[in-house]
């Protein structure tokens, strides 16, 4: 196999604890009343960017630089730590997705020909993310997989809706649905009979991650496969007006619902003989619902009933566990990750955040791979995370508590590299409450400076940065950067991730006065991140690698 070794940095010394703070939802906009991060008090990362520019500088965080098709795509967690950790620039999911249904090559794979043998006797099931955020799914994804499907001999298709909200403005999922009913009216007029069959919001139906409340996916499951939610209704748009209108849910926390027939009978409850397809290509989201379609051994709640299917993933979420074992279409494969190298280079490693971005600074930064490389090295610390609320009810939420993990783990002399996801910007940021998000903003600045102040201690060396933007701009803007206004004339909340740049600090006692950023990288990314961190740790990077941000002047 290929060498694991790195070779010894020329000039930067070994055995120094690097701190990696990653601020997540956390970018650099013009300052401005909409931006929380401007607004918030947050001295330490004021204070950080006065090193500009050879201790302080922004990287791109969004689009191309992430792997994702286009420059109009916002940057979102799952992308932005794989280049954090990987070191390089993968096409994405999205990317490999709108590749292979472009192609048609989805439709010759393993994964489409293990659901296809369903079609001529069984239901096909398409469980996901309805929106066009193109995070975890896109909807002319969608829309082309239910032609291709029924070109392809389905005859009965299901599909069981979760509304967005978060990465799209709330309110849009009525369109949404209602696009995706005239597309499955029209199948009708082909011969398919197509519906939509359940849903409910994403926060709180079937889209839970990191184990954090599996009761979201328990509703999710009585929805979707047994036909039961506490809301029948005999269309999905209706549901969905209603739904908002009468229970005061946003997209994000609709109700479970499902759709029933004029007999009040569920018209899509998923059984034996039956294919499922969840379309999410992000896995951090479907993992838990992909365990619980898969395992026969499932001790998570009761399923009640466990139908015998024939189940694929849009792509496999988690390349370790090897699940779904069925997928239409391959997932990146990011190998060779820092962490490993790292590992294998007698580099300790500390990592932690709280449930809910617990698996985006292991997983994700991973390569999409959970649990250790190895355990005699690593330490990864999950602090609970609240569930059952909303952020902005508590927009501290734990960072004081993971600063503190952090502390005591830079104190403790054990490791060299202490690695936190601080999620305050991006979880606040994303219930679009701004009077939270800067209480939120507050909150993560007061954690850095708590794992600045222990590194200050022990000589060490920081990092600090972000894995993209959302509470710098919490305010939806026409081309010209003003504010959008709705018909009553109040400002549009943008509750999504921004295609603003991060910024990234390095310094501390143990980095040498002579090392400073670059000035030849200027299009820089998370990408190169992963080099520079390990020069801090005193080793060259691959060569394959992103090339590193940082030089040691010679005076
Ligand atoms: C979510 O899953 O919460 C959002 O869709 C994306 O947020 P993240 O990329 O910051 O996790
Ligand atoms: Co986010």
């Amino acid at each position: 196999g290929l060498e694991w070794k790195l070779a010894d940095h020329p000039k930067l010394p070994k055995g120094k604890t690097v701190a990696v703070v990653v601020l997540d939802g956390w970018g650099e906009a013009s300052p401005n009343q909409y931006n929380c991060i401007h607004v918030a008090d947050t001295p330490t990362m004021d204070s950080l960017k006065k090193g500009a520019p050879e201790r302080w500088r922004l990287v791109r965080a969004h689009g191309t630089a992430v792997g994702l098709p286009t420059d109009d795509d916002m940057g979102n967690s799952e992308v932005g730590h794989n280049a954090l950790g990987a070191g390089r620039i993968y096409a994405q999911g999205v990317k490999l997705v709108d590749i292979a249904l472009a192609s048609g090559k989805i439709y010759d794979g393993e994964g489409f020909k293990y659901i296809k043998e369903c079609f001529e006797t069984g239901t096909l099931h398409l469980i996901g993310l309805l929106s066009d955020g193109g995070v975890h799914s896109r909807l002319d994804q969608l829309q082309l997989l239910l032609k291709g499907v029924s070109e392809h001999g389905a005859k009965r298709i299901r599909v069981h809706v979760l509304t967005d909200g978060r990465d799209v403005s709330d309110g849009t999922s009525l369109g949404f649905v209602q696009t995706l009913e005239n597309d499955l009216a029209k199948l009708h007029g082909k011969g398919v009979d197509a519906q939509i069959a359940s849903g409910g919001g994403r926060m709180y139906v079937t889209m839970d991650r990191y184990e954090n409340d599996w009761d979201v996916v328990k509703r999710g499951w009585e929805a979707h496969v047994l036909g039961d939610a506490p809301y029948k209704f005999t269309s999905a748009v209706e549901a969905v007006q209603k739904l908002r209108e009468e229970t005061n849910a946003n997209d994000q926390y609709l109700p479970p619902f499902v759709i029933v027939n004029g007999n009040g009978k569920p018209v899509g409850q998923i059984v034996d003989g039956d294919a499922v397809v969840t379309f999410n290509f992000r896995a951090d989201r479907m993992v838990m619902l992909a365990k619980a379609l898969e395992y026969e051994d499932f001790d998570k709640f009761d399923r009640v009933r466990f139908p015998k299917i024939h189940y694929a993933g849009m792509l496999q979420y988690d390349g370790e566990l090897k699940l779904p074992s069925h997928y239409l279409v391959s997932p990146p494969e990011i190998e060779r990750t820092s962490g490993e190298y790292l590992v294998h280079n007698g580099v300790r490693t500390f990592a932690c955040s709280e449930t809910v971005k617990f698996g985006h600074v292991t997983f994700f930064w991973n390569g999409n791979r959970s649990g250790y490389f190895n355990p005699e090295m690593e330490e990864y610390v999950e602090i609970p995370s609240d569930s059952g609320i909303m952020f902005n009810v508590q927009p501290k939420m734990k960072a004081l508590e993971i600063a503190e993990k952090a502390r005591d783990a830079i104190l403790g002399r054990k490791f060299h590299q202490v690695r936190v996801n601080l999620p305050n910007g991006d979880m606040v940021g994303h219930t679009g409450d701004i009077e939270a998000t800067i209480v939120a903003c507050k909150a993560a600045d007061d954690a850095v400076k708590m794992i600045l102040d222990a590194i200050e201690q022990v000589g060490g060396i920081y990092l600090v940065t972000a894995d993209h933007g959302n509470a710098e701009d919490m305010v939806k803007r026409n081309k010209k950067g003003e504010p959008l206004l709705d018909k009553n004339g109040n400002i549009q909340i943008l509750t999504s991730h921004t295609l603003q740049p991060v910024p990234l600090a390095i310094g501390g006692p143990g980095l040498l006065p002579e090392v400073r950023f670059r000035k030849d990288v200027p299009d820089g990314g998370l990408a190169n991140v992963a080099a520079t961190v390990m020069n801090l740790h005193g080793f060259e990077a691959p060569s394959n690698y992103e090339p590193t941000l940082i030089e040691v002047a010679d005076n």
